[in-house]
């Protein structure tokens, strides 16, 4: 097992049987270190929004239309010119190599496979071009953390055009670093660079910086975000342009009237800001509002198929 900067990478392959979300997220307890473990798992302080995400849908059921003719239902759908056999995607999760060392790659097969597409990170622990060539021709659009630094930005967003990637997806839900209880207790610090971040210091001759380790990633992005801001990047980029964090219907009618051509209804898992309402409670009203003008990606509490 490599083990780097005192965390043991995982490097076992074996098959699994996955009964649901909650029995693969115990064996990946019993197999990953655990601050690594809580950091995938765990929300911001007492995580009342973690867990409200999923008690959502406890509270809406699905009505069985049984007289409906049909044997073999249909799943798939497009996005942007995109067909995808499932409406499922990959949301942008951070630092796969935390659980396990092809990280990124080994994700991209597995959307591929799935013939849907795959968000990836800013943070990503892959290079954008390595995670794009092992996804085997699948679609998949790049998550940008916007920072401070407009040059770095222009410099993703070069990238993730080079390689290929069908759209941008400004995250704005982090302007500010959420409470992680779990992670002060586990004293957890990103373990492995961030080999995008990394990429750009090497370019400009700063690989020693810091930026690419640890938890002052942070300190590198945008604290305040306003339309101005996305407009800069839609300017920039000839990409469509989904704007991420959304939870009220105003910040989904300002994003439009920006420019962006999708809204992503997320509270990042309730990860990073504690207390807000599930994600699953603000889509209607934001989905109302929005009209069918573009599409919306919907994140958060999604633990099986058929509470949604
Ligand atoms: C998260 C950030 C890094 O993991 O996106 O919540």
């Amino acid at each position: 097992m490599a083990v780097i900067n005192g965390y043991e990478l995982s490097e076992r392959e074996q098959s699994l049987n996955v009964i649901n979300l909650p029995s693969l997220e115990n064996l990946a307890k019993e197999i990953l270190p655990k601050g690594g473990f809580e950091f995938i798992r765990g929300g911001s302080e007492d995580e009342w929004t973690l867990r409200e995400n999923t008690i959502a849908f406890d509270r809406v059921q699905i009505l069985p239309h049984v007289l409906s003719n049909i044997s073999e239902p249909e799943t798939k759908t497009s996005i942007f010119g995109l067909q995808l056999d499932t409406p499922l995607v990959m949301a942008p999760a951070a630092a796969q190599g935390i659980a396990h060392i092809r990280g990124e790659a080994a994700t991209a097969e597995g959307m591929a496979a799935t013939g849907s597409l795959m968000t990836q990170s800013t943070y990503s622990s892959k290079l954008i071009a390595d995670a794009a060539a092992a996804g085997h021709g699948a679609p998949q659009f790049f998550q940008l953390y916007l920072s401070q630094d407009n040059d770095l930005n222009k410099f993703l967003l070069d990238k993730a055009k080079e390689a290929g990637s069908k759209a941008i997806v400004i995250t704005t839900d982090l302007t500010a670093e959420g409470y992680r209880e779990a992670d002060i207790v586990n004293d957890f610090h990103f373990p492995l660079p961030m080999a995008n971040l990394e990429d750009y210091q090497v370019g400009l001759g700063q690989s020693d910086a810091g930026v690419g380790h640890g938890k002052d990633v942070f300190d590198n992005e945008a604290h305040q975000i306003g339309v101005s801001d996305i407009k800069r990047i839609i300017d920039y980029t000839d990409l469509p342009v989904i704007i991420k964090g959304i939870q009220t219907p105003e910040d989904a009618l300002l994003a439009i009237s920006a420019g962006a051509q999708g809204i992503w209804v997320s509270n990042h898992g309730g990860r990073q800001l504690n207390g807000g309402p599930a994600s699953f409670d603000v889509l209607k009203g934001i989905a109302t509002a929005v009209n069918h003008q573009v599409p919306i990606i919907f994140d958060g509490g999604v633990r099986r198929g058929s509470r949604f």
